[in-house]
């Protein structure tokens, strides 16, 4: 009959596109549960609806839910309401905070920054989310960056707040410490205020001045490079981050397990991803790679986030018998390694990896939602449809894009390295960074394809496969040039990381004189009871990395700097370069003739910065 061919002729078709197009089907889910997320927004729009908003209502449903467990302690829905008004009212009461100021957070992973950040987004206070790591000079940036009036720090960081004290009294900024009594002039003290403060809950007219465009917090940059910046979370920005957790498939049935800090935007997602889903969060102070697993049998914890090399940190631990009981069935986050990733899955059982692409002030987002190892996202026109980016062509030398010569850029071609960028609209807004008019230029890319357009410069090299599967390749400023050739060194730290003996690699370049672009070096950490095996890691570095991507030195360490959020420190490796009568690490040479590394002596120095041996 017709409507029988009709019938075999549509799945004829399915198939054939199916087969042509293995991957359509995930392309459409994914561009629709991004739109399903920007329908959900406006909605919220039409009514000013807040991440707040959604905390009250959980706290109207489900009051004895448990929030937060934290240590051998558990805070209900509805006990964190009362805290965080009892934290408002001290705010208001100190005569101190005004509806509408900022004020800084100075403190560590524990409930009370929660409660904190409740409280002050009830009397419609900005926050702004300091890293509890600085210290002094830096301190005193990050804090008026973001022109708060007022400093709250835990009592554990008293001794760097008395530090920077004299130039925060001169400024007259408000300091609180969160203990019962205040030991120093000018500084105020907080919880006992907090316990004698009444749970009632606060009127909502001293929040009706703020709409979705009003900065609910400010989350600063990493700054591996530089100072750290003041990023703006305005509550629509917020909503975006939330959803990166229910885009990637989290649920309410979900206990989340939250390690990284709250000060930054993974960690903070995890608070806000968990209220949005109504569900608990297992807190802990910091990532314990040796209590990890523990921790997530003692709170029945489902899904788990990572960042940089926790991964990887995981994986290094001792190997136990019970490794594989636990109940995660989701790990979100970014920067796994496909060979981390591998092994990660081979010995803690099945884990579901959701690897997302995301900078905290970016405006684009990628997900790997389609099972292929090492992608961390999909090229398709869909995509691009509803949110043009592109890669473009980039001039590691120069550090800027290339432009034809008409002056726009120019789209790099499949399997070929590209700087993504992503344009800035209404839809997709680049909100910049605090009081820093200068840096938020600086991350706009202007007339890119045509004449007044502007793009957000992610600072990130990719590239799209022959199937528009997207890999990262380098941050911008971390590949460097070499004998003419592009070196991405987080491929080279990938393979050196091969070899039985190290634990982690960090890859920079480092300037020779006489010599055009950078060498290869790579600062290494070495796996515990195990000593350096020159042999095997040259073995490695030779069948692996072509010859200009070997690094020409190597330094051993005993632990690697990182950031907070474990990000590898590079800006000083790289200054300090590689000559032995100013380092003490041991340093290696890398020798072509003897197909080793060998001892790096002043001798071998000398003669490689004369030029007497080539490299
Ligand atoms: C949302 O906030 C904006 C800005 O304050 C205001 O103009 C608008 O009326 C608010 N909408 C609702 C429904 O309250
Ligand atoms: C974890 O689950 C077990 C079994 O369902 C339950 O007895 C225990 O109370 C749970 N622990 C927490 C912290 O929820
Ligand atoms: C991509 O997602 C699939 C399926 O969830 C997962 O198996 C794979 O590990 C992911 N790859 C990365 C690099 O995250």
């Amino acid at each position: 009959s017709k409507n029988g061919c009709a019938r075999i002729f549509s799945t004829v078709v399915l198939l054939a596109l199916f087969f042509l197009f293995p991957y359509f089907l995930q392309d459409v889910h994914f561009v629709l549960s991004k739109l399903k997320t920007r329908r959900r927004l406006l909605k919220y729009m039409q009514t000013n609806y807040s991440i707040l908003d959604r905390f009250l209502d959980v706290v109207k449903t489900q009051p004895e839910k448990p929030f937060i467990h934290f240590r051998d302690e558990t805070f209900t829905y509805r006990e964190a309401d009362e805290l965080s008004n009892k934290a408002a009212r001290v705010f208001l009461q100190s005569g101190f905070v005004k509806v509408g100021d900022t004020v800084a957070l100075f403190v560590s992973n524990e409930p009370l920054f929660v409660w904190l950040w409740l409280g002050l987004a009830k009397i419609g206070c900005s926050a702004a989310f300091l890293n509890y790591n600085v210290r002094s000079k830096s301190l005193l940036h990050c804090f008026s960056c973001s022109g708060a009036s007022a400093l709250v720090a835990a009592a554990e960081l008293q001794d760097a707040v008395e530090e920077v004290l004299p130039s925060l009294l001169e400024q007259q900024v408000t300091v609180f410490i969160l203990s019962d009594k205040s030991r120093t002039a000018g500084v105020e003290s907080f919880k006992d205020k907090m316990s004698q403060a009444s749970s009632e809950p606060l009127p909502k007219h001293l929040r009706s001045h703020l709409s979705f465009q009003s900065p609910a917090v400010y989350i600063y940059t990493s700054g591996t490079t530089g100072l750290p910046k003041a990023a703006v979370i305005t509550y629509s920005k917020l909503w975006a981050l939330v959803w990166l957790l229910s885009l990637s498939g989290i649920n309410s049935k979900d206990v989340i397990y939250v390690c990284l800090p709250l000060y930054h935007s993974t960690g903070f997602v995890g608070i806000t991803g968990a209220i949005d889903q109504g569900i608990t969060v297992a807190l802990r102070s910091k990532f314990s790679a040796s209590q990890f697993w523990d921790d997530c049998r003692k709170y029945n914890v489902t899904v788990i986030q990572y960042i940089g090399e926790i991964m990887r940190y995981l994986c290094n631990t001792p190997k136990k018998v019970n490794d594989q009981s636990h109940q995660v069935r989701l790990a979100v986050g970014n920067g796994i390694r496909a060979d981390v990733w591998r092994e990660f899955v081979h010995r803690f059982g099945n884990v579901q990896i959701r690897e997302i692409y995301g900078a905290t002030e970016g405006n684009i987002i990628l997900m790997n939602y389609s099972g292929k190892i090492g992608a961390i996202g999909r090229d398709s026109f869909l995509h691009r449809h509803f949110h043009p980016y592109a890669l473009i062509k980039y001039d590691i030398v120069k550090g800027e894009p290339l432009r034809d010569s008409s002056g726009f850029c120019i789209e790099a071609a499949k399997g070929e390295p590209g700087l993504l960028v992503s344009e800035i609209s209404m839809r997709t807004p680049f909100l910049g960074y605090v009081r820093d008019l200068q840096q938020t230029e600086r991350k706009k890319l202007r007339d890119v394809f045509k004449k007044g357009d502007v793009y957000f410069n992610t600072g990130d090299l990719m590239c799209i496969d022959e199937d528009n599967f997207i890999y990262f390749q380098d941050r911008v400023g971390d590949t460097f040039r070499w004998k003419g050739e592009n070196v991405a060194t987080t491929e080279v730290a990938d393979v050196i990381t091969l070899a039985d003996c190290i634990k982690e690699a960090n890859v920079y370049g480092v300037k020779v004189p006489g010599q055009e672009g950078r060498a290869g070096m790579a600062a290494v950490a070495l796996r515990d009871g195990l000593n350096f095996d020159s042999a095997d890691v040259f073995k490695h570095v030779e069948n692996f990395l072509p010859a200009y991507a070997r690094p020409r030195f190597l330094r051993i360490q005993g632990s690697l700097d990182v950031t907070g959020t474990f990000k590898h420190l590079k800006v000083k490796l790289t200054e300090e370069g590689f000559n032995p009568n100013q380092i003490t690490d041991p340093l290696f040479f890398l020798d072509e003739k003897e197909k080793d590394y060998v001892p790096l002596t002043p001798d071998v120095f000398n003669s490689v910065t004369s030029g007497k041996i080539k490299i």
